[in-house]
């Protein structure tokens, strides 16, 4: 439990910040922050701080980056977690061009759920939006949906003017291949680029625009899935859709059950604070004792604050590339 009587079960590690990708929202233009290779955690040093967490109760895992699919030993770290004693779940978060490759050999290794972003199904606007081919993340798509994963969900952040005309054809794409989409609202991660608050599109907006189309009724059961989403089924449809309102619902954080785990070893138990506990110390040291690396989870957890600020004092220190998507 942390101090708000949050159960902290969950862990999204992120496995690098280097992406083959360069979405505006993510990454600021010309982003030179990159962590050097040398504080790059090893899969040894992944592995271990997984493993320590299992002994602290963690039993979810979600593998990001940056993108983990440019990371060479990816296949290797996630098979190397699913045998762990305590995993309960392994995901991963990708943005889906290298999953023609690998999403059946990640599969095969034991990953039950992928989420893969899409915020758009316009080759132009993707190109712009994110420096990629569409064309390469929707064959990935194709090869997820073969691999024959327990899950694949499609995740959009909301851009108004950019993509607010994707949200029912991103819908329907999914419905037909019984991918829920998740529309996740603009956090303010990559200031001072060319996506600002003027992009912001609430989801609420977003509600509204598909309730014009058909009946959302609130999902009786959530589709696989322990992140924040409200989900709903349209009526007509049959589409399973998500809706995830970090800026706009107040009570957002008060189930928040996850820390993150940077790729230069930082924890961080929330996205939108600064704060963060170096492992490293007890990851490199020589006298390390395995305490050493539970007590700083620990104290993650025991530092986890109460809510985001987003919406009040945030400076940006760390794009999202560098913190883990
Ligand atoms: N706001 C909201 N979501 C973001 N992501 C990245 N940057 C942002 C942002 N500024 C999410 C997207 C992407 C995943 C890697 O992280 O969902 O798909
Ligand atoms: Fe890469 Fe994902 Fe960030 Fe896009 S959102 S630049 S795909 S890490």
């Amino acid at each position: 439990m942390d101090p708000f009587g949050r159960h902290i079960d969950y862990l999204r590690v992120s496995v690098t910040d280097r992406c083959n990708e360069r979405c505006l929202y993510c990454m600021p233009e010309g982003y030179k922050g990159w962590a050097q290779r040398a504080d790059h955690l090893s899969a040894d040093e992944i592995v271990r701080i997984v493993e320590s967490s299992t002994d602290l109760g963690f039993r979810k895992f979600r593998l990001t980056g940056g993108e983990p699919l440019v990371r060479h030993d990816i296949v290797d770290i996630a098979r190397r977690i699913w045998e762990l004693p305590g995993v309960e779940t392994l995901g991963i978060s990708t943005n889906g061009l290298m999953l023609r490759e690998l999403a059946l050999p990640l599969k095969q290794v034991g990953v039950r759920s992928v989420n893969i972003s899409l915020d758009t199904l316009d080759p132009a606007t993707y190109q712009k939006l994110t420096g990629g081919r569409l064309q390469v993340a929707l064959d990935g798509i194709e090869a997820a949906a073969a691999a024959n994963f327990e899950i694949v969900k499609l995740n959009c952040v909301l851009l108004r003017g950019i993509n607010e005309d994707q949200i029912l054809p991103l819908v329907e794409f999914g419905a037909v291949r019984g991918m829920p989409v998740r529309f996740i609202e603009l956090m303010p991660l990559a200031p001072g680029g060319p996506i600002n608050d003027g992009h912001f599109f609430s989801i609420t907006e977003a509600m509204e625009s598909l309730a014009v189309h058909d009946v959302l009724d609130p999902a009786t059961n959530k589709p696989a899935g322990h992140g924040p989403a409200r989900y709903f089924r349209l009526r007509r449809r049959g589409a399973h859709v998500g809706f995830i309102g970090s800026i706009t619902c107040a009570d957002f954080c008060a189930t928040c059950n996850k820390l993150r785990l940077t790729a230069d070893g930082k924890l961080r138990p929330c996205l939108g604070r600064h704060g963060e506990i170096d492992l490293l110390p007890a990851l490199r040291s020589n006298n390390v004792t395995s305490s050493g690396l539970a007590d700083a989870i620990h104290d993650a957890i025991a530092n986890k604050p109460e809510n985001h600020t987003f919406t009040d004092d945030y400076q940006n220190h760390r794009p999202m590339t560098a913190i883990g998507g």
